[in-house]
């Protein structure tokens, strides 16, 4: 009787909902792989689970070729009710697992074993189609919907998407070619997509071959992405690396991508969806990432940036063979901001231009925008850094009567290719300053000579996503 009556409620709720999981489980056939090897392993996480179980219990099978669609369904439905106690971890073994669209839970940790692949259906019916997004007003592909991502959570708390560089791999090929034929009925999947969520980790993975996207996070705050490999063909058709797109406090770090589109793209929604929405992309860190990215940006600010893009802070770039390091896309139309953007310590090698900037970049969601809608683009910062092999030095093309202003570029040293453009800098639209930049930027960029070499500004205190800390979490799982 004592025993009981210390107990609080809360804690006898929980008892009682772990011996009903406990009978649950069994059902599933945990008695029956009792034998199985189990693992212990440790993993980084912003937060620890007090449960765990493996895709295994719940009958997954890990041939390629069956579907495991359902066996993520239930595991996850059933690990949900271990939120209020601990939360629980959902253990990939090795194997090759097919499964479509999923959704995750909150107080939840999805953990791939190293040798586990999440191969992505590539039957349609395995991909529940949702509404666009409402930034965007249409599908991006297509009018209308879209397909689901392979990893999808909506509503969401505390969750972790991690590994030990286990891979999801997207199997896009036949994506790829029903896009280019023009023959999507809705628009393509991402891999990983969470919206309207909070507290959210996703490292230590391989993703390749997504349909299009790879990782977006939207209408989020307090995201991390650290240590992911993104491997796309480069001739892929919009499979962009990480995509923050209305989200506040994001840090993106240690990754490395290549890709067939932007490696990272800010985001905030498009035209006259995305200014009614009017949700920012802000606080955002990238640091130590590296990108190979031939016919796109290793960072692309927009072009979807109507609801405004703000306090974008990088360092620590590496960019190989891409079409241009930091680029600005934007157009009439767009509306929004994208302003208070520092860059530094930026190491790029073979790049058709070191700096972009775009003010026509067109590409509307429907005929319906505001012509009126100019974007304001103010304070870009650029300072420390070496190029090299690069063909044009800058192409920062503003927009006639709406100029980007509050430009400063310093420090930075761009060597030049064996056939380099005759015209380095081609400026128009533009207003800013320079110090110690070769080759010599364009007039509109006010040389202040080379003691302002330090002009360029860049925040000294941290963003609060920087002060977020991993903890190291142990698990033992079944393989
Ligand atoms: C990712 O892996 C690296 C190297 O194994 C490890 O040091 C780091 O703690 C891991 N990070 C997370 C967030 O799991
Ligand atoms: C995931 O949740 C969304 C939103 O509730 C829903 O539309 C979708 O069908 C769910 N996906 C799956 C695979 O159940
Ligand atoms: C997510 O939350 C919003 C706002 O509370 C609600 O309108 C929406 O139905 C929720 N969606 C899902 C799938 O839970
Ligand atoms: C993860 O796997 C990818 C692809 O095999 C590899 O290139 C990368 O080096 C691996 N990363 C780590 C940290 O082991
Ligand atoms: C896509 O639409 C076409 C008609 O436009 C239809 O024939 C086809 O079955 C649809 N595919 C799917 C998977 O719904
Ligand atoms: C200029 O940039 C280089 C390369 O990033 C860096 O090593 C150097 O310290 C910078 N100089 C100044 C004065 O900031
Ligand atoms: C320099 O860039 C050109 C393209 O402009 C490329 O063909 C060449 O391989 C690069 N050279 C080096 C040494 O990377
Ligand atoms: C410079 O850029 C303008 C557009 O902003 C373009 O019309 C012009 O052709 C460019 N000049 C050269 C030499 O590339």
């Amino acid at each position: 009787m004592e025993f009981f009556t210390s107990l609080r409620t809360t804690q006898v709720i929980y008892i009682i909902v772990l011996l009903g999981v406990l009978v649950l489980l069994n059902t599933n056939g945990v008695e029956s792989r009792k034998d199985r090897i189990s693992e212990w392993f440790e993993y980084s996480a912003i937060s620890c689970r007090a449960h765990s179980a493996s895709l295994e219990e719940f009958g997954g099978v890990a041939d390629g070729i069956t579907s495991n669609t359902h066996v993520f369904k239930a595991a996850i439905d059933h690990l949900s009710q271990l939120a209020p106690y601990g939360g629980a971890l959902l253990f990939v073994p090795p194997g090759k697992w097919l499964t479509g669209s999923f959704n995750l839970t909150s107080h939840f940790t999805l953990y791939l074993h190293k040798d586990a692949v999440l191969l992505a259906s590539q039957d349609e019916s395995e991909w529940p189609v949702i509404e666009p997004l409402p930034s965007y007003g249409r599908g991006r592909d297509t009018e209308g919907g879209r397909y689901s991502s392979l990893i999808f959570g909506i509503n969401l708390t505390d969750v972790v998407i991690t590994g030990e560089n286990g891979t999801i791999d997207g199997q896009g090929e036949p994506w790829w070619q029903k896009f280019r034929a023009g023959e999507l009925n809705y628009t393509r999947p991402y891999l990983i997509e969470i919206m309207h969520s909070e507290n959210i980790q996703i490292s230590n993975l391989t993703l390749i071959n997504s349909p299009s996207w790879n990782v977006h996070p939207v209408y989020s705050s307090n995201v991390v992405v650290q240590g992911i490999t993104i491997l796309s063909p480069v001739t892929s058709p919009n499979t962009d690396g990480i995509n923050p797109d209305s989200c506040t406090n994001t840090r993106i770090e240690d990754c490395y991508i290549v890709s067939g589109d932007d490696c990272v793209a800010v985001k905030s929604g498009w035209d006259e969806y995305g200014i009614a929405y009017g949700m920012p992309t802000k606080q955002l860190v990238i640091r130590r990432l590296t990108c190979i990215s031939p016919f796109s940006a290793v960072i692309a600010l927009g072009s979807e940036m109507s609801g405004g893009i703000q306090d974008v802070r990088a360092e620590d770039i590496t960019a190989i063979n891409s079409e241009s390091g930091v680029r600005i896309k934007t157009a009439i139309g767009r509306g929004g901001f994208v302003k208070d953007i520092y860059v530094r310590r930026m190491t790029m090698k073979t790049m058709k231009w070191a700096f972009w900037m775009t003010g026509n970049y067109g590409s509307h969601p429907d005929n319906n925008y505001d012509p009126n809608a100019l974007p304001v683009i103010q304070n870009i910062n650029y300072r420390d850094m070496v190029a090299e092999n690069v063909t044009m030095a800058a192409r920062l093309e503003g927009i006639s009567g709406d100029p980007f202003s509050g430009i400063c570029i310093s420090n930075v040293t761009i060597g030049l290719t064996k056939k380099p453009k005759k015209l380095q800098w081609n400026c128009t639209d533009v207003e800013g300053i320079s110090s110690t930049v070769t080759p010599k930027p364009c007039n509109l960029l006010a040389d202040q000579g080379p003691e302002k070499i330090s002009s360029c500004n860049f925040p000294e205190e941290s963003l609060p996503i920087e002060n977020v800390e991993v903890q190291t979490c142990s698990c033992n799982a079944k393989l």
